[in-house]
């Protein structure tokens, strides 16, 4: 797709969200918020240099992107956004764009001088596995993840941040790195080593132990001696102060610690991201976007952060999905939803049509501004990053809208065993099946309904990504799709695809096949 015919789709996609006054008013938002990445996401793909990547724009009025390269560890984060741009508009050519655009950074999949692979490498490379099961993208991400791997003491018990593997001195673990465990979670799962998984647990363990306060609060950046273990001091390096609560750091925590339950299922790690999560909410200004730290003086004229916020909705969208506690889910569900409300909504996001006030789709977070740097009121990779894997993690959350009564059922063919009947019998034990591109099923609603959302669960589908269409039809002859991507392939529950309010009395979802094979495989299927 070239960013004229991108930035046609979005503009009739917004003309349609005019035209649907009555729907959520997050569903349009969200949709805006995609527009609005295909426009700008899609004009910085065009850049000829693609082996120096988005990092964070300057804080003037042109609010345009500085680029570094491969090594920073925001490297990854571009490539990852079109990466969640294929998933979300498969048809698009996204996926040739992300790949392009990750080439240049295979390579530091062998890179020992730092924790951030997890960023650099898994970003984009696991996102690139997860949605197309290509094996050479996991190849890349094993390697990454051994390479992290090493940086582990096992006297420490934790992950190495910053410095050389060899240095005996001082041993640096910030709250970020938290984030990096993912990686090696997920490689003991897709090929390599328990030991990765044990490391991964105990440096999440070690990070509650040291970094995380008795209220919920957190350091910055823990000191250890790699020779006894011992916490030598807490610091920051980002934050206003060594007893301060930098926002991001923070954030980070909740995103990790939630990562880290979904894993191991260890409550511990539930309790953790719970506790940090709450003081987060307890001490968020009223707009819902933290200031860059919590404890600056100067709030509050202080800057913001809304990467923080992005990170941590998205972290509150797992929490409240992987929370046992009902009222807690609720509560985590809601601070989700008001944080993506406001963080989709001016002044922090960017508007649509040119010229926009930024190559960012996020405004206002910081990178920086500790002891008088001055890197905030500026876009970054990661807030934009996150803020779309949250956009995209808020499918997962049920929409609270009444399943709508379905006539008949049918489909283009059935595995035997595997009717299309399986698809809406409310059980997720059962599925409808069928092999090949563009097998299809169709709910018939017996008349014309005002339909909002629509509901799939595929088979197995927290192991692979199911490529699929889905259409309506006021008479079960003219058809019009309406959304065309990828499922996440993190749930075997619903996920719910939001499509622009239409009454439409059938529904149709074309199989394109999975990850990892040619078979259209749903569990449950329902339209709202
Ligand atoms: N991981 C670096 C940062 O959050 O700024």
């Amino acid at each position: 797709m070239t960013p004229r015919s991108m930035l046609a789709a979005a503009a009739c996609a917004l003309a349609a969200h005019a035209a649907a006054k009555a729907e959520d008013a997050l569903d349009l938002k969200i949709r805006n918020g995609w527009a609005v990445a295909v426009q700008q996401d899609g004009a910085v793909a065009q850049r000829s240099n693609k082996t120096s990547y988005p990092k964070v724009t300057t804080s003037d009025a042109a609010q345009a992107w500085t680029y570094a390269g491969a090594g920073e560890w925001t490297s990854g984060f571009f490539a990852a956004n079109l990466w969640l741009l294929h998933g979300q508009f498969s048809a698009d050519g996204w996926s040739t764009q992300a790949q392009t655009w990750q080439n240049g950074m295979e390579g530091q999949d062998t890179n020992t001088g730092t924790h951030d692979v997890g960023f650099m490498v898994f970003t984009p490379f696991g996102n690139a596995y997860r949605l197309t099961g290509v094996d050479s993208y996991r190849q890349v991400a094993l390697t990454a993840a051994n390479s992290l791997s090493q940086r582990y003491n096992g006297t420490v018990g934790a992950v190495r941040s910053w410095g050389s593997i060899g240095d005996n001195a001082n041993f640096q673990v910030i709250m970020d790195n938290m984030m990096n465990l993912e990686l090696l979670f997920w490689a003991s799962r897709h090929g390599g080593s328990t030991a990765l998984y044990d490391r991964a647990r105990s440096h999440a363990l070690k990070t509650r132990d040291n970094h995380v306060r008795a209220d919920g609060s957190s350091y910055h950046l823990v000191t250890y001696d790699p020779v006894t273990g011992a916490v030598k001091s807490r610091t920051t390096v980002q934050g206003y102060s060594d007893s301060s609560t930098w926002a991001r750091g923070q954030a980070w925590g909740i995103h990790g610690f939630t990562m880290a339950y979904r894993f191991t299922g260890e409550t511990t790690f539930r309790d953790t991201a719970r506790k940090m999560a709450d003081w987060y909410l307890a001490h968020l200004p009223a707009d819902a976007v933290p200031y860059w730290d919590f404890d600056d003086p100067a709030i509050p004229n202080a800057p913001r952060d809304t990467s923080a916020a992005a990170i941590a909705a998205s972290g509150l969208i797992e929490l409240s999905l992987l929370e046992t506690d009902s009222a807690r889910a609720t509560t985590y569900r809601n601070a989700a939803r008001t944080a993506l409300n406001a963080l989709l909504s001016a002044p922090w996001f960017a508007t649509l049509g040119l010229p926009s006030n930024s190559q960012a789709l996020l405004l206002q977070s910081a990178y920086n501004h500790h002891a008088g740097n001055t890197l905030y009121n500026q876009g970054t990779a990661w807030g934009d990053y996150y803020l779309l894997e949250a956009m995209q993690r808020w499918r997962r959350v049920d929409p609270g809208l009444a399943a709508l009564p379905v006539a008949a059922v049918s489909a283009t063919s059935a595995q035997a065993g595997n009717p299309a009947a399986n698809a809406i019998d409310n059980s997720l034990a059962t599925r409808w099946s069928a092999e090949g591109d563009g097998q299809a099923i169709t709910l018939d609603l017996g008349s014309g309904r005002a339909i909002q959302k629509v509901g799939v669960a595929f088979y197995l589908g927290d192991q692979r990504s199911a490529r699929f269409d889905i259409a309506t039809s006021p008479d079960g002859n003219g058809w019009t799709t309406r959304w065309r991507g990828i499922s996440s392939g993190q749930t075997t529950a619903e996920e719910y695809y939001d499509i622009t309010d239409v009454t439409a009395r059938y529904v149709r979802i074309t199989g394109h096949g999975s990850t990892a094979s040619q078979w259209n495989s749903i569990t449950e299927l329902s339209v709202h």
